[in-house]
């Protein structure tokens, strides 16, 4: 990706100011996890009832765009469970081996999260069946002739795999899973409350309609929230003696470019392209990345989604189209 966007639902790995901000910004209770409340009660009685038993909790599945809390949820789970967190992700896992030794590693009862689960090689993928299913682990030693497949125990653990994509999991792997749990977009008021505690974690003051205005331009995502957050917290610092108000936010915001619904130029510019050239005919997702220049995996991942969200984006068999929805709004804040 050419420009840092604001918007952007990933997390900036190589950014060691980011990430130190995003853990500790992190809830890591059940009560302290803002939104997301069908998750927290079903996920809260089975906790209950795994502990009440003396037992691990049920192999989890968190699916949903990114952003909204997958990986802050594996860890409050395992927070709850008194458990150790251990966190590995689909493409760092090269090997079957590599996957292996990790299982091999874990203690009895630790919570294992392989986020972008996905994104397993079948081969890595084939050795978390046994292991999900029976705590066991089929190995084979030697090459050729000699080779034999040995089955070793391993300790009880709850695996919790998140994805961006249900429909790119394989059935076999999928049916491993005791429960599986869509996040959802969250509410306004849920993305305000985790903005106005964001702000006295990082000390900084903001009045609650400054709060309320960043959070309609969050995309209904708290890593966005909270990276807005910080933007306008730089500019606060530097024009407003680092209080945010109504006025401050609405300057800061205007600066970075995020309009009322939190559309940046980037969104801006692919719906204006799609409409300009394909008009009410619908466009593939590799023409859309051509038109753009961006890959056809973050148009799909990290932009699209929102825009479905909103209804500016409708999919069909043969494209996406712009919706009346889309051009009313784009007419309107042109
Ligand atoms: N920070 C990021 N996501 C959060 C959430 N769901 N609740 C509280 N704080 C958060």
């Amino acid at each position: 990706m050419g420009i840092e966007r604001v918007i952007d639902t990933s997390i900036h790995e190589d950014d060691p100011e980011e990430k130190a901000v995003e853990f500790s910004l992190r809830p890591t209770t059940f009560d302290e996890y803002i939104g997301q409340p069908r998750l927290k009660t079903n996920l809260k009685l089975a906790i209950q009832a795994a502990k009440k038993r003396g037992d691990v909790l049920d192999h989890v599945l968190l699916f949903g765009p990114p952003g909204l809390g997958k990986t802050t949820m594996a860890s409050v789970i395992a927070h709850e469970m008194n458990a150790n967190f251990r966190a590995t992700s689909g493409p760092s896992i090269e090997k079957a081996g590599d996957l292996a030794s990790i299982l091999t590693n874990l203690a009895d009862g630790d919570v294992l999260f392989i986020d972008e689960i996905h994104r397993l090689r079948r081969s890595v993928e084939e050795i978390l069946y046994s292991a999900m299913e029976d705590y066991k682990l089929d190995i084979v030693i030697g090459k050729g002739p000699a080779a034999r497949s040995v089955r070793l125990d391993l300790p009880r653990f709850t695996l919790i795999g998140a994805t961006t994509r249900t429909g790119s999991l394989a059935a076999p792997l999928r049916d491993r899973f005791g429960q599986s749990f869509r996040l959802e977009y969250y509410k306004n008021d849920d993305i305000q409350k985790i903005i106005e505690r964001s702000a006295a974690l990082l000390e900084t003051k903001i009045t609650p309609e400054a709060a309320q205005m960043l959070s309609t331009r969050s995309r209904l995502t708290p890593r966005i929230a909270n990276r807005l957050l910080k933007r306008v917290r730089d500019f606060a610092d530097v024009n407003a003696d680092g209080f945010i108000d109504v006025p401050t936010a609405e300057s800061a915001l205007k600066m970075l470019e995020i309009d009322e619904l939190g559309l940046d130029p980037g969104d801006r510019n692919m719906l204006t392209l799609m409409i300009e050239k394909y008009n009410d005919r619908p466009v593939g997702l590799n023409t859309i990345a051509a038109l753009t220049g961006d890959e056809a995996s973050t148009i799909e991942d990290f932009y699209e989604p929102y825009l479905m969200q909103l209804g500016f984006i409708q999919r069909t068999p043969k494209g996406r189209i712009v919706t009346p929805a889309a051009k009313a709004f784009l007419q309107k804040t042109a």
